[in-house]
């Protein structure tokens, strides 16, 4: 049985509801109809509307509940122990350019310990869900990270930075150091989908740089309650406020981390982790 607890329920509504606007959005893009301001600002749009509907539901029905949220920011609630962190459009760039690639990510935080999580892919309909102790899910699925114990069988995803972005040599090395030695690397272009992937054993391990917590609070929940391991680049549970992240099975996150500060070590880059 898919998990049912209050949280998820209110978590999952939010999402829902959130998601026919922008599945509509999206359907628009597709067809090219976009406002005369551009895709960007169409975005934008479909990004604060999305963002609105979630805080609304979730305000609702949690009342004092504080947010973290990408549009929004800070909200302080009246309940100081508890805070919902939302991103309501993961893959803004997939969205604008219309690769069904998207989610929104909704994570709930209990005295700064993340105890519940919902990553949702409108399109597919793929709801990832996962409670603190009860496991993760992906619609009525249990889910479990991958068995693989060997790099070299491994498709490992990873995010890059683009233009205007530091460290493009430092990760240039990183992913040279990861493509010859895997199975291959995918960059998909949405952080929750892939730490949800990886969750799902789509993936067998992730990496990241430069992340913001909302793109990975929900997922991180999602991995660990997969049997996942997750930290951030120097190994450490500091995720959130180093915004760096590394993911994989038990026997798979020590050798890649090895492997990714390896290549970062013998860079031209600097390496300060
Ligand atoms: C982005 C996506 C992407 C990651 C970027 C994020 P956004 O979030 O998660 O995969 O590589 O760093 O900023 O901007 O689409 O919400
Ligand atoms: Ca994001
Ligand atoms: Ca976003």
């Amino acid at each position: 049985m898919a998990l049912q607890s209050a949280n998820i329920t209110v978590m999952v509504a939010a999402a829902r509801k959130a998601s026919r606007k922008l599945k509509r959005d999206f359907g628009e893009l597709e067809n090219l109809q976009v406002s005369k301001k551009g895709p960007a600002d169409f975005v934008t749009t479909a990004d604060l509307t999305a963002e609105r509907k979630i805080f609304e539901e979730l305000s609702h029905a949690r009342p004092g509940y504080g947010f973290l949220m990408e549009e929004k920011g800070v909200v302080e609630g009246t309940d100081p122990s508890h805070r919902w962190i939302v991103d309501p459009l993961d893959g803004t760039t997939n969205f604008m350019h219309a690769i069904p690639h998207f989610a929104i990510s909704i994570a709930l935080e209990r005295e700064g310990t993340l105890v519940a999580a919902l990553v949702y892919n409108p399109i597919t309909d793929e709801m990832f869900t996962a409670e603190r102790g009860q496991g993760a899910w992906l619609n009525d699925r249990r889910l479990r990270v991958s068995a693989r114990k060997d790099l070299g069988q491994s498709v490992i995803a990873t995010g890059l930075p683009f233009m205007g972005q530091p460290n493009h040599e430092v990760e240039l090395a990183e992913l040279r150091a990861v493509m010859t030695k895997t199975a291959g690397v995918r960059r998909f272009g949405a952080a929750s989908l892939d730490l949800a992937y990886l969750a799902a054993g789509r993936f067998d391990g992730y990496w990241e740089h430069a992340l913001k917590p909302w793109d990975i609070a929900a997922g991180i929940l999602i991995v660990r309650e997969a049997g996942g391991f997750v930290s951030d680049l120097a190994g450490r549970d500091l995720m959130l406020k180093t915004g760096d992240i590394l993911t994989a099975n038990e026997p798979l996150h020590r050798p890649l981390q090895e492997l990714l500060r390896g290549a970062r070590k013998g860079s031209q880059g600097v390496d300060n982790l």
